[in-house]
């Protein structure tokens, strides 16, 4: 007798029909179960698989599909489809914090990554940012050192604030995306309410094969709204996914959220006598040299039918460009161009970009074949290049059209610094220029709290020189509040990958 909960019942993965989703065959109802009921055996093995390896940083996160659309005519510095006046194209984006494990809250004081994948007429591109213009580090052979000290201790496995002082003071470069983080953008009330940036320098190359670099900002049309950490500490608490929650809530109610994206521009030439360098991550380009240009909007409008399959296994790296976009000489940027494909074969499997999520809409003639649950195939053409047998390869040569110039001995060094290089002083404008006394008062009272929990000597006085090195006043102030005590603040996510 059948006790399906309706006729057509469920199936095993061979499509044959399943005979029970409740009761595993046992011999007799006290029996033991046997060997042959294989439903229940491909259940318990399945099930043993269903989680991939988390992110390594940016492991929490959601997003929702939508739709790019280029509204006004930036033809003139690049060629890229998705870029033309008047083109839709379909996209995919997610959000996340940094530092945190797969399960931890949304509200943590953390950067926000900002990923967002374009399956354009060319191909994917994919441009992975966070919502800050900046960042820690500016080389990428620092990253596994500085993500490593903003997760856990190797003995307690907990959080740790002095672990990530130290790794912040002794890499004075920080200093930016320190002073962005402990202000209040360093807690956004919801993913909707907050802006993205592409961070890096990017190339753009027009129809004319003319080079620029371009920086990229998404503003929010939602507007910019903040938690007190107050709020925040609540919110971790009653509703761990609130950011999550909020975007998924949002777009099945219709309210769909947009961003306005402008570049800033810079001619190639300009790049090599500008007063700081163009390609050092931890700086911004002053707006007055290089004013916003609006390029179009992009709309989230469609939620995921499935978290795992169009989130999870999403795989997003800097390193997809297409025709009218290249990278540039930025040490991190170039790092992470090999970084992402690599944690994708490791986390999702050697055919990632095969899923559905991930897959372009644009037909693929590419020359890796086989491995683990391959699916698509090119059948019986050839697996070599080059080959008479009628399949096409690519055989360009000579200069590449999104190079630049290198030239000089191998060495092991830090960028060549140029007049106003210094690590201190864009910080230090914001607190002073940006921020209101309020804003500077919260900051005092964020970083102090931060340092009282648990930083201990010496890292104590190099976060005071390092605090007094952004302003004189608010280091002082910072320390001033330790030295008299205050209420002290748990570590929290404040990292970033
Ligand atoms: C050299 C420096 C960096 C390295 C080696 C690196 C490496 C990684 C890796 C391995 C992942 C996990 C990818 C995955 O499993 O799918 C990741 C995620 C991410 N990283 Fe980085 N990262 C670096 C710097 C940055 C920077 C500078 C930004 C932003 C400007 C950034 C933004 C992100 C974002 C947003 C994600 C999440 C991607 C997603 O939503 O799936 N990372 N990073």
């Amino acid at each position: 007798m059948t006790d399906r909960k309706d006729e057509r019942g469920s199936t095993m993965s061979t499509g044959a029909p399943a005979l029970s989703d409740r009761n595993s065959l046992t011999v007799g109802p006290d029996g033991p179960i046997l060997l042959q009921d294989v439903h229940f055996l491909e259940q318990m093995a399945h099930f043993n698989r269903e989680k991939v390896p988390e992110r390594q940083p940016h492991a929490k996160g959601s997003g929702a599909f939508g739709i790019f659309q280029t509204t006004k005519d930036v033809s003139a510095y690049t060629k890229a489809a998705l870029f033309q006046p008047g083109t839709t194209t379909d996209m995919l984006a997610r959000f996340s914090t940094v530092a945190g494990e797969a399960g931890s809250p949304d509200t943590w004081r953390d950067v926000r990554g900002f990923s967002l994948k374009f399956y354009t007429d060319e191909g994917n591109y994919d441009l992975v940012g966070n919502n800050t213009p900046i960042f820690f580090i500016r080389d990428a052979m620092k990253f596994p050192h500085f993500i490593r000290s903003q997760k856990r201790l190797p003995d307690s496995g907990l959080r740790d604030n002095h672990m990530q002082w130290d790794f912040w003071t002794s890499n004075p470069e920080s200093a930016h995306q320190v002073t962005y983080l402990m202000g209040e953008r360093g807690l956004p009330r919801t993913w909707r309410n907050m802006n993205g940036y592409g961070s890096h320098t990017y190339m753009w190359i027009n129809a004319a094969g003319e080079r620029f670099w371009v920086k990229y900002h998404f503003h929010t049309n939602q507007g910019m709204a903040f938690f007190t950490n107050a709020e925040a500490a609540t919110m971790a608490g009653a509703d761990a996914d609130f950011h999550r929650r909020d975007l998924f809530e949002a777009i099945a109610r219709g309210e769909h959220p947009s961003w306005s994206l402008s570049v800033q521009v810079m001619p190639y030439a300009d790049a090599s006598a500008y007063r700081i360098n163009p390609f050092d991550l931890t700086k911004t380009w002053s707006h007055a040299d290089y004013p916003l240009i609006p390029v179009g909007t992009m709309t989230l409008n469609r939620n995921p039918e499935n978290f795992f399959a169009q989130i999870e296994q999403a795989a997003f790296s800097p390193g997809n460009t297409v025709p009218g976009i290249g990278l540039s000489p930025d040490k991190m940027l170039l790092g992470r161009a090999f970084a992402y494909n690599d944690a994708q074969r490791n986390r999702i499997g050697t055919n990632f970009h095969q899923l559905p999520v991930n897959r372009p809409k644009v037909a693929v003639n590419t020359y890796m074949f086989d491995g683990h649950m391959a699916y698509h195939h090119s059948g019986s053409a050839p697996v070599y290049a080059p080959n008479s047998g009628g399949r096409s390869w690519a055989d360009e040569t000579g200069p590449v059209v999104d190079g630049w110039e290198a030239d000089g001995p191998m060495v092991r060094s830090a960028y060549t610094l140029r007049a106003e290089d210094d690590d201190f002083t864009q910080p230090g404008i914001m607190v002073r220029d940006v921020f209101n006394d309020g804003q500077r008062t919260k900051l005092v009272d964020q970083v102090a709290g931060s340092l009282l929990g648990g930083v201990r000597s010496p890292v104590l006085e190099r976060a005071f020189e390092y605090w007094k090195s952004i302003d004189a006043d608010v280091g002082r102030r910072i320390e001033e509040t330790v030295r008299g005590g205050g209420a002290p603040k748990p570590a929290e996510g404040m990292g970033e990958g």
